[in-house]
């Protein structure tokens, strides 16, 4: 049993840290799980905790730099506290198990995106000798795994995992394998369980969720997934990350217009405005194309928010195609971006491109489109000021504690005033003030009594955070 391999009387404690994406937010909750079915606690700091996960992401460089720089403290700890264990998973683990090996060896578990269900197992191996397992196929659907969320009232549910595409930037069809979508009654029948314990938002998580289903019944079933998890009652929103701008059809907007429970927000991740760069890239659409399918959202959803992903520095990318890419932004009108330099990653076809960008170049770069983003994200934060939004309070805000956090429909971050306000409640809250990546306001009220009924659990969580992929 794993609760030996820490020989002492107090109780064993856990902690996982996770990286990345929110895929990985999802895997970090089945860890915990998992952990916590051994009889693990969650501890209240790694420097405390007898098992340590590290859940990491490798889609960018500076993710593998921090987590070196983490297991370096780490190594620190554990010469004073011998046994405690330490793990590391998820994508970087998944590409680089050799590496970390080498580097880290006071590392004792190391397993992939795929076994995760093999954590407890692997632990207790750990006991002998370091245990490290990589394999190329999942073996046991993440989802199927007990889960510790973060959150009583908010719930990531993985509808497929993997990619089919080959974005020649992208390293996770290389870490995550090919597309497996989850059969659709399973995944109602998770939903239905968790609204039953309380949630009233999920998140639907995918690396390109439109083109769900298609290795199920040769067909894309993401609408007729979205009208089903919408009968659900007691769920008040659904939200999705992330759409493909290829895959991204009329019958997903159709639904998304039709459906209660969908949020009026989409991720669609452009990447680049430039025609040239985006076929380099092999994303599969043009940056006309891109722009009609925002203008078909918009036309559909009355108020919805558009947000994206955007790189700049693509190995190649000229001033004029960067031009391109600004004038995408300034046409789509974002409500908000994720914006990324381009880093190259090995197992990627653009790592061997010709005309990688030097540094100053893709700073610059970018420091105006994020600059011309923020003028954008600030007016479309600006034109709902004076109006009353839906929030679905998360807690109290981290800057300030007498304030309220939560998020509207359209994903705005809000802090406001409001007393007596519940976490993962409804309220109303009238905006008052704009500011480029937040809104502030005050409570008019809660929402419906229909959510106090089921909120039992006044934890704090949040569910925001940097789309999976797309
Ligand atoms: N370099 C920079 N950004 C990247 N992304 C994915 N791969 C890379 C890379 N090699 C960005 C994309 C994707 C988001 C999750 O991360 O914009 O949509
Ligand atoms: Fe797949 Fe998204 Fe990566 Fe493209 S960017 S390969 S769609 S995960």
């Amino acid at each position: 049993m794993l609760r030996s391999i820490v020989v002492s009387t107090k109780e064993k404690t856990y902690l996982v840290r996770t990286f990345g994406c929110q895929m990985n937010e999802h895997d970090s909750e089945r860890m915990a799980g998992m952990l916590e079915g051994e009889g693990f606690a969650k501890a209240g700091s790694a420097e405390d905790a007898d098992v340590v996960v590290f859940n990491t992401c490798c889609i960018r460089e500076n993710a593998d730099t921090r987590l070196y720089g983490n297991l370096g403290h780490m190594k620190r700890i554990k010469d004073l506290r011998p046994d405690m264990r330490i793990v590391v998973g998820g994508c970087l683990a998944q590409k680089d198990r050799h590496i970390i090996q080498q580097k880290a060896p006071w590392v004792d578990v190391v397993l992939g995106t795929h076994n995760l269900a093999s954590l407890p197992r692997l632990l207790a191996e750990s006991c002998e000798r370091p245990a490290f397992e990589i394999l190329e196929q999942t073996e046991v659907f993440p989802s199927a795994l007990p889960a510790r969320r973060s959150s009583p009232w908010h719930a990531w549910v993985s509808i497929s995992i993997g990619c089919n595409n080959s974005c020649t930037f992208c390293i996770v069809p290389a870490v995550r394998g090919p597309e497996v979508s989850r059969r659709g009654s399973d995944i109602k029948a998770e939903v239905e369980a968790l609204v039953a314990d309380g949630v009233v938002e999920v998140t639907l998580l995918g690396q390109n969720v439109n083109s769900y289903g298609r290795d199920l019944d040769g067909t894309p079933l993401f609408a007729k997934l979205l009208r089903s998890l919408d009968d659900i009652a007691g769920l008040e929103r659904i939200r999705f990350t992330s759409p493909h701008p290829k895959d991204f059809r009329a019958d997903t907007v159709e639904a998304m217009a039709e459906c209660r429970s969908v949020c009026e927000h989409i991720h669609l991740p452009l990447q680049s405005g430039s025609d040239r760069v985006l076929k380099l890239m092999k994303r599969a659409y043009t940056r006309r194309r891109y722009l009609d399918k925002v203008k078909m959202v918009r036309d559909a959803i009355p108020g919805v928010a558009v947000t994206t992903d955007i790189i700049v520095g693509f190995p190649g990318e000229t001033e004029g195609d960067f031009q391109a890419t600004l004038e995408v932004v300034d046409a789509a009108r974002f409500d908000a971006a994720y914006t990324f330099q381009y880093s190259a990653r090995p197992m990627t076809a653009a790592a061997d491109m010709p005309g990688h960008l030097p540094k100053e170049v893709v700073q610059e770069r970018y420091d105006r489109l994020v600059e011309r983003q923020e003028a954008i994200s600030l007016a479309s934060n600006e034109a709902i000021v004076g109006s009353t939004e839906e929030v679905l309070v998360e807690g109290p805000s981290k800057k300030n504690p007498a304030k309220l956090t939560g998020r509207t429909r359209t994903n705005r971050l809000v802090h406001f005033d409001g007393k007596g306000t519940e976490e993962g409640r409804l309220a109303s809250v009238a905006i008052a003030t704009a500011h480029p990546h937040f809104l502030e306001g005050r409570s008019e009220g809660m929402g419906e009594e229909r959510s106090a009924a089921r909120m039992p659990l006044p934890l704090a969580a949040t569910a925001s955070g940097c789309s999976a992929a797309g």
